[in-house]
């Protein structure tokens, strides 16, 4: 199937980000509002202490914000954590949710990264479900079925109105500088759509598939030009942001 969906290049500042971070975010902002701005949906996910800054810096611009995690529930007795109406509360438009980090950090499973997703829903956010093999798995040649089976358990049952987008993120490619190879990508992604396809029919076509791990200026354009990558998910590559917008140039 062709690119026809317009790119979503996001950005995941994980635990990183002080307030002397907000510059870049500032910069982010100015650029998607400039005329040589990236012809892609720009997103910046900061940690949570400078996601309402992050939002009144992006205000004017088409900078969008997101979360990195939410909790399950909307109020209530959980120290320490944020629900997605917060997140949607402060400004946010996304929620990346079952991050392998969260996974591995947190023991999130499939039903508990499903729950989240509807709680990102209900709070009229789009969220971002991640899945992706370890290198384990893959040698095994289990990728593809494994990320079946987080797709399976991760990804609630939507509403007409409701979009949602899903990164594919090999756990071995992330943070490591190692990149799935153009025919492994071509191949999950293909999967993911058929995933997408045979569950949501026409919304499946049109559902994002990022990929993930380890993107950075000098291999964006040859991953983002690739089948079925409608974007990318950025973790490192974005704390600074001539290098996430060289990516969003690439897209
Ligand atoms: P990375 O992280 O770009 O630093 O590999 C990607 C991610 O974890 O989302």
């Amino acid at each position: 199937m062709p690119n026809t969906i317009r790119p979503l290049i996001a950005g995941n500042w994980k635990m990183n980000g002080l307030r002397a971070s907000l510059r870049e975010i500032r910069a982010m902002a100015e650029k998607v509002s400039g005329k040589d701005r990236p012809d892609c949906d720009v997103l910046v996910c900061p940690p949570a202490t400078l996601l309402a800054e992050a939002v009144a810096l992006s205000a004017d611009s088409p900078l969008a914000t997101g979360g990195q995690n939410c909790h399950v529930a909307r109020t209530g007795a959980h120290t320490g954590d944020v629900s997605a109406e917060m997140l949607a509360d402060a400004g946010a438009r996304f929620v990346i949710v079952g991050h392998s980090e969260r996974r591995s950090d947190h023991g999130e499973t499939d039903g508990v990264v499903q729950a989240k997703a509807r709680a990102a829903l209900d709070a009229g956010l789009v969220p971002i479900i991640c899945v992706g093999e370890t290198g384990a798995q893959r040698l095994d040649a289990l990728a593809i079925t494994v990320v079946e089976h987080q797709l399976d358990g991760s990804v609630p049952q939507l509403q007409e109105n409701e979009q949602i987008v899903i990164a594919y993120e090999p756990v071995w490619a992330i943070g490591t500088g190692e990149v799935a190879t153009p025919a492994d990508i071509l191949r999950m992604h293909a999967s993911i759509r058929d995933w997408l396809v045979s569950r949501l029919a026409l919304k499946g076509q049109e559902t994002r598939i990022l990929y993930g791990g380890s993107v950075k200026p000098e291999n964006a354009a040859e991953i983002l030009a690739l089948a079925n990558v409608n974007g990318g998910l950025v973790g490192g590559a974005s704390l600074k942001a001539r290098d996430f917008l060289a990516i969003a140039d690439a897209a």
